[in-house]
C-alpha cells in the first residue's frame, strides 16, 4: 500500500513511525513531513492545508490511504475532498469535525445527548458576556468557539481575567473570526487524562488513556503551552473509570452523531476531567492527540493501518486492536522562549546518542535538516520517548536520553509522569 501522512509534527513522525512497522505498506508520504519522519517516507514541499494539491498528488500516486494529522485541514473538509475523488482518508467529515472546530456546537451536543460536562452558557456580544461572568463570580473558563491554535482557553481564577478574556476574543478579535462568539464555562476540578478513539461511524474503541502535561513549568506551573509532555497508561484512568467513559462519553457521542446524520470516522479524542462525581468532558478533538499519540503508539501491538482502514470502510467491529503492557512516557525539549517568542535555528546534537538505548525513539517536532545537520525550527523541538515494562524506570530512562539532547536554550519539565507515581505510591 501508498500511505500519506500529513502534518510535521511529533505526532505525525510517530504515525510514520508506526505505519512503517506494517508489513502492508510498501511506501510512505508526509505533506510536508520534518527531518525525522524522512528516514521512513519521502517528504513532499504541499502543505497540510493545501487540500486541492493533497488530493491530486494522492489521485496521480494512487495512494491507498491518507491519514490526517492536525485539526485544521479537518475542520475544513479534507476528507470530504478526498472521499468525493474516490480515495479513501482517515478521519471525520468535515461537519463532524466540528466537535472540535466550535465549542458551542461541542456544547449544544453534549446537551443534547446527556454526555456529562461543565454547565455553561454562551454568548455572541461582549456586554452580555461579561454581566454573566459578574453574576457568576470566579473562578470561571472563557473558550473562544472556534479554533484558535490552542489558545482560545482561559481558565479564569478572577472576574477580572475572565472580562479581559471575554474583552480580548469579542472586542479585540485575538483569535480572529474564532473569537465572534464564546462559551463561559463552570470551572471543573479535578485531575485531567486523555482518551483517544478508534471510530467506524458506529464503534468505538478506545486507546490506552495517557495524560499530558499542558503547563510550561514543573508543578504545573506557568503559561499553558501546545503540550510539554505525557505519560501512558494514565493510572488515574481505572477500569472501572474507563467503563465509564465508554458508556457516559465515547457511545453516547458515536451514536449521537450517527443519529444526526454526522457518522463519526476517524479519532475521537476526549480531553476529560475526572471530578469526585465522575468524568466531565473538557473538550472533544477530532485527530490523534499531540503529545498524547506518542506515547500511545508504542502500547499498540496490532498493526496499526488495517485498523485505519477499517475506521474508513465501518468494520472495526470485527478488527483486533490488542495493547502490550509497556509504559510509555515522552519528554517534550522546548526552544528557549516557548510559548512566547523564541529563536530558531539552533543546532541540535546527540539524538543518534540517545536512542542507542533501546526503548528510546525521539519524535521531531519542530526541527529542519541544514546542510551542518538537524536544527531546531519551532517551540516544541522533540519528543524525547522511552518505552519500558515500569513507569518509574521508564521516566528515568526518558530524561537520560534528554540529557544527552543539546541546544541553544533547551527547556523541558523535569516532572513529566510524577503524577503516575504519586497515585501508584498512594494506591
Ligand atoms: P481546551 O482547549 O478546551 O482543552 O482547554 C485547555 C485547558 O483548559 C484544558 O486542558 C484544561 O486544563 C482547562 N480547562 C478547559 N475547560 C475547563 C473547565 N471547564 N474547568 C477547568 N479547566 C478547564
Ligand atoms: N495534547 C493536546 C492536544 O492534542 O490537543
Amino acid at each position: 500500500m501508498k500511505i500519506l501522512v500529513i502534518g510535521s509534527g511529533g505526532r505525525e513522525h510517530a504515525l510514520v513511525w508506526k505505519i512503517a512497522q506494517s508489513p502492508l505498506v510498501e511506501h510512505i508520504y508526509a505533506a510536508p513531513g520534518n527531518p525525522g519522519m524522512a528516514r521512513y517516507a519521502e517528504c513532499l514541499d504541499i502543505t497540510a492545508n493545501d487540500i486541492a494539491r493533497l488530493v491530486a498528488f494522492a489521485r496521480e500516486k494512487g495512494v491507498d490511504l491518507t491519514v490526517v494529522g492536525p485539526e485544521d485541514p479537518l475542520a475544513y473538509g479534507i476528507v470530504d475532498r478526498f472521499t468525493e475523488a474516490g480515495l479513501a482518508a482517515f478521519g471525520p467529515s468535515g461537519v463532524a469535525a466540528q466537535l472540535e472546530g466550535s465549542k458551542v456546537f461541542a456544547k449544544r451536543f453534549m446537551e443534547r445527548h446527556n454526555i456529562p460536562t461543565a454547565a455553561y452558557a454562551e454568548f455572541d456580544d461582549a456586554e452580555a458576556a461579561i454581566a454573566y461572568v459578574r453574576k457568576q463570580g470566579a473562578p470561571i473558563v472563557i473558550k473562544a468557539d472556534g479554533l484558535a491554535a490552542g489558545k482560545g482557553v482561559t481558565v479564569a481564577h478572577d472576574v477580572d481575567t475572565a472580562v479581559n478574556a471575554i474583552r480580548e476574543a469579542m472586542i479585540e478579535c485575538a483569535f480572529g473570526a474564532a473569537g465572534a462568539k464564546v462559551v463561559v464555562e463552570e470551572c471543573l476540578i479535578g485531575e485531567e487524562a486523555s482518551i483517544l478513539a478508534f471510530c467506524d461511524g458506529k464503534t468505538v474503541v478506545p486507546m490506552i488513556a495517557s495524560q499530558d502535561h499542558k503547563p510550561l513549568l514543573d508543578g504545573d506551573a506557568g503559561p499553558n503551552t501546545g503540550g510539554m509532555g505525557a505519560y501512558s497508561p494514565a493510572p488515574l484512568v481505572t477500569p472501572d473509570m474507563m467503563a465509564e467513559i465508554q458508556r457516559r462519553v465515547l457511545e453516547p457521542c458515536v451514536a449521537g452523531m450517527a443519529a444526526e446524520g454526522m457518522p463519526y470516522k476517524g479519532v475521537l479524542y476526549a480531553g476529560l476531567m475526572i471530578t469526585a462525581s465522575g468524568p466531565r468532558v473538557v473538550e472533544f478533538n477530532c485527530r490523534f492527540g499531540d503529545p498524547e499519540t506518542q506515547v500511545v503508539l508504542p502500547q499498540l501491538q496490532s498493526d496499526l493501518v488495517p485498523i485505519m482502514q477499517a475506521c474508513c470502510e465501518g468494520t472495526l467491529r470485527e478488527t483486533p486492536v490488542a495493547w502490550n503492557d509497556d509504559a510509555c512516557v515522552t519528554v517534550v525539549m522546548a526552544s528557549g522562549g516557548y510559548p512566547k517568542a523564541y529563536e530558531k535555528g539552533k543546532l541540535i546534537t546527540g539524538i543518534d546518542d540517545a536512542e542507542r538505548e533501546p526503548g528510546i525513539k525521539v519524535f521531531h517536532a519542530g526541527t529542519k535538516q541544514m546542510p551542518e545537520g538537524v536544527v531546531t525550527n519551532g517551540g516544541r523541538v522533540l519528543n524525547v520517548t522511552a518505552s519500558g515494562p515500569d513507569i518509574a524506570a521508564t521516566i528515568e530512562k526518558a530524561y537520560r536520553a534528554v540529557h544527552k539532547i543539546h541546544f541553544d536554550g533547551a527547556q523541558f519539565r523535569t516532572d513529566i509522569g510524577a503524577k503516575a507515581l504519586a497515585r501508584l505510591t498512594t494506591d
